[in-house]
């Protein structure tokens, strides 16, 4: 997710555009820029990196104009660099875009074969030449919803244009965009914190809308051109708070942000008949794919986790064996890996120094190499030939949540892939998981609407000392996640295990004391969970239970019940770590620990 501002008024623009892009520096800062007017022609300055880089820049060589726009980039398509940062110009059409465009590769191609040239590798610039084409003998606005018509996917768009220097257009489908509404002066923004030194009157746009900003007011119309009358809301939060968009702890906003992660990660590559995915940066071929006789997935922490569930993926959907390793120790065991194997890293952050150092040992043995990130042209991929990447946006909140599921969205898409290319997944077991996986994003909203029910179980437990997590087969990472979430922020003891391992040792702790959190989902391994269960609770150990529809046999056993949406297996795990991250979050805010950065633990591990 990147960051967009405008302002048009009688002030200088680029102060407040700065200021404005400073305040969403969290939606993303890989690189950055501002077009603004100054009365004959449109001025663009842009700088990789931090936004002190663009800052510099305009030291140097400042901006005079009182209507301009500005971004900051998350890059998703086009490395971090002053070439692909926005804003992106065509003709007399200057833009700033958040959000991604599915067939943006397509309507490059249109525009190549009539003569369009590009100088970026983004899906953003194509906006710009689509609306200046556009341009003739309409309004702007009018330019902005032909071009729009032919777009699919999601955008925060803000557009300046060489004719008006009094004006911008600006258009939302999915990704925010709220307009401040000052005196004499109206001002565009991702989100709020980038507004509230300027005003705190704000109008929230919705899908599919399109307005014109100028000093003396803002005119909102849906793509059919019908005029919207919508009356500013006054917003009371502080920077701080705004910047968590009223969310306590970043945690808590991204654990909430992953229907729209998860919606950003499938975007553009589900295929129209759902029997396959396209991943334009996993270039190995069929002959290629079939050719492998093993994967090996290496990572750390939550990642690794991730990649756990990933083994049952594969194994299930592609039919290949698949081997996880924990990255610290794979460097140091002399892995046995070569051409034919596949070796998958995972990291949010592309820059964990064991999973880095272990695709390096890997690419000195001469085996391929994929890396899931989270983060575009970071260490770990640009050490890789292959990518798959989330589109999370920034994880700020130490505790891993919306990479995760991500993550696992991820390797669901690598499995789907490696399936059909070997051949072993059918038509219909392929839009089989194709439809769930596009129904995601609203079985995870409705996962997280059980949230006060779950807060109020936290509260019961914050006390605890020890926990325990216990699930089975795909379920078993997630039981492990559970645990870490939990351990990581609150700093209470817990641990994860396979259900069917308790009677191998973790059963002599069970007492009274012992809170002991089932997944007890309704799959195959539901009644062996339940006989587990019910040795637990001979032993007075305190269940609490996820399932989906509470039956009278899961009430006897669990003293709390936490009732989570079903779909296919194979998606399960999305939808189960939802519970136990909000369990983790509300334990760990109720004991009042420092729920974004705990004691000793840093957000991405560069040192081993
Ligand atoms: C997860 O909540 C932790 N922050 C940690 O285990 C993390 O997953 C691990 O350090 C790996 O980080 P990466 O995904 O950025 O490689």
């Amino acid at each position: 997710m990147c960051g967009i501002v405008g302002y048009v008024g009688t002030q200088q623009a680029s102060p407040i555009l700065m200021d404005g892009l400073a305040r969403l520096e969290y939606r993303g800062y890989d690189s950055a820029g501002l077009a603004v007017h100054d009365g004959k022609q449109i001025h663009i300055h842009r700088a990789a990196g931090k936004l002190s880089a663009l800052r510099a820049v305009l030291a140097s060589e400042p901006m005079n104009g009182t209507c301009g726009i500005g971004h900051t980039r998350w890059a998703t398509h086009g490395a971090p660099s002053e070439q692909n940062a926005h804003p992106h110009a065509w003709g007399k059409v200057v833009v700033v875009h958040n959000g991604i465009l599915e067939n943006h590769a397509q309507l490059r191609e249109q525009l190549l074969k009539q003569g369009h040239k590009f100088s970026s590798q983004t899906d953003t610039e194509i906006l710009a030449h689509l609306i200046d084409d556009e341009l003739k003998d309409v309004t702007l606005e009018q330019a902005v919803t032909r071009a729009l018509k032919k777009v699919n996917g999601t955008y925060a768009l803000a557009v300046l244009c060489t004719d008006f220097s009094d004006r911008l257009v600006v258009a939302k489908n999915a990704s925010p965009l709220v307009l401040g509404i000052g005196e004499g002066e109206n001002l565009i923004a991702s989100d709020i914190p980038a507004l509230l030194a300027y005003t705190r009157d704000v109008i929230f746009m919705e899908d599919e809308e399109l307005a014109l900003i100028t000093a003396q007011g803002v005119k909102i119309e849906n793509f059919s051109g019908e005029q919207i009358e919508r009356s500013p809301k006054r917003v009371n939060w502080t920077p701080m708070m705004a910047e968590k968009g009223g969310h306590k702890h970043f945690m808590h906003k991204e654990i909430h942000e992953q229907p729209r992660a998860l919606a950003d990660t499938l975007a553009g590559r589900l295929n129209s008949d759902h029997r396959d995915v396209t991943l334009d940066l996993f270039k190995m071929s069929d002959t290629d794919i079939k050719k492998l006789n093993r994967i090996l997935i290496v990572a750390c922490g939550t990642s690794w986790h991730a990649g756990l569930v990933g083994k049952f993926l594969m194994e299930a959907l592609a039919r290949i064996p698949v081997e996880t390793d924990l990255a610290s120790e794979f460097r140091y065991r002399k892995p046995l890996v070569g051409k034919d194997d596949l070796v998958v890293a995972i990291s949010q952050s592309g820059e964990t120094a064991d999973t880095l150092a272990a695709v390096r040992e890997a690419k000195d043995l001469g085996t391929n190499l994929l890396a899931i990130c989270n983060v575009l042209d970071s260490s770990i991929p640009r050490a890789c030939e292959h990518a798959l990447y989330t589109h999370a946006g920034p994880e700020i909140g130490v505790a891993s949540t919306k990479a995760f599921t991500t993550q696992i969205a991820a390797l669901v898409m690598l499995a789907l892939r490696l399936g059909r290319a070997r051949g072993v997944l059918q038509d219909a077991t392929a839009q089989h998981i194709v439809d769930a996986l596009s129904a995601l994003p609203e079985i995870i909203e409705k996962a997280l609407e059980h949230e006060d029910a779950i807060a109020r179980i936290a509260r019961t437990f914050s006390s605890a000392r020890d926990f325990l997590y216990v699930a089975r087969g795909i379920n078993y990472p997630i039981a492990l996640e559970g645990a870490l979430k939990l351990k990581e922020i609150s700093y209470i003891h817990a641990e994860g295990y396979p259900a069917g391992e308790l009677k191998h040792g973790p059963i002599a702790l069970i007492d009274e004391h012992m809170p002991v959190v089932a997944i007890a989902t309704k799959n195959k391994s539901y009644d062996k969970v339940l006989s587990n269960l019910a040795e637990i609770k001979a032993r007075d150990g305190k269940i609490i239970a996820l399932c989906s529809e509470p039956d009278d046999r899961i009430r006897e056993l669990a003293q709390f019940i936490i009732q989570v949406p079903t779909t296919i297996i194979e998606l399960e795990p999305m939808i189960n770590v939802i519970a136990l991250q909000l369990l983790a979050y509300h334990v760990a805010d109720f004991n009042g620990t420092d729920v974004d950065q705990p004691r000793n633990l840093a957000k991405s591990v560069t040192v081993e």
